[in-house]
């Protein structure tokens, strides 16, 4: 199967777990867009919380009803995609640069469920590369401190600005995104605390305890894992 087919059917088996009446976050990128675009078929009266101005678009597009997360104290499940599914279904996430918005509405639902295509299952994190979102005030000086916390973790990594049609790419917040190739991340929950620590950093993609589920489309149809 390939990996839009995977996606697709990982985003239409979450669309299960959605009642009538819930509030639900709507993640970014394409697995979650997939998600979105089943929901709206199925025509369930609910209220979403967009993780990113694409998929608030997307959602106004298909008539989802949208809350601002202010709005949406309680939002009872987050279906979103991520960029590597590692053990205990620790994540790399912000690809498609929505990180900071992403893990704001995980934070605030009762359970955050990750779809995804069979090739985002790691053993361990790392070979995507990690998005950093940094304030663009003094970026290069913070970068230098980033590159001091990878490199107390045996990481010497040289993150790259991330760029759109050749400029820095700003994310929904204003922010630039710095992206760590670091390769392989022995200890995750370090790094994301260390990481954390920096003046400048606003948020990374290192999303640790927060999924409850994930369904992974493979060939062999969707599976289901838990923590
Ligand atoms: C966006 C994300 C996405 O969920 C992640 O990049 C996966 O994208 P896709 O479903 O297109 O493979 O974290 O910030």
């Amino acid at each position: 199967m390939a990996a839009d087919e995977q996606k697709r059917a990982a985003g239409e088996a979450a669309v299960d777990l959605i009642e009538p009446g819930m509030i639900v976050g709507l993640g970014t990128g394409s697995t979650a867009a997939a998600f979105v675009r089943s929901l709206a078929i199925r025509r369930i009266d609910i209220r979403g919380v967009a993780t990113s101005e694409a998929t608030a678009d997307l959602a106004r597009l298909l008539k989802i009803p949208l809350l601002e997360l202010n709005e949406a104290k309680d939002i009872d499940i987050t279906v979103d995609g991520a960029d590597e599914i590692g053990p205990g279904l620790s994540l790399i996430k912000g690809g498609g640069g929505a990180l900071l918005r992403e893990k704001l509405v995980w934070e605030a639902s009762r359970r955050c469920v990750v779809i995804a295509d069979a090739a985002k299952r790691v053993t361990t994190l790392g070979a995507f590369p990690l998005p950093i979102e940094v304030v663009a005030f003094g970026h290069a000086t913070t970068l230098a401190r980033i590159e001091a916390v990878l490199q107390s973790f045996g990481l010497a990594v040289f993150p790259h600005l991330r760029l759109r049609d050749g400029a820095p790419m700003r994310t929904d917040n204003g922010n630039l995104i710095y992206d760590a190739a670091c390769g392989a991340i022995e200890d995750p929950a370090g790094l994301a605390a260390a990481l954390k620590a920096v003046t400048g950093v606003v948020e990374h993609g290192l999303f640790l305890n927060l999924a409850d589920t994930a369904l992974v489309g493979t060939d062999q149809g969707v599976v289901t894992l838990g923590v």
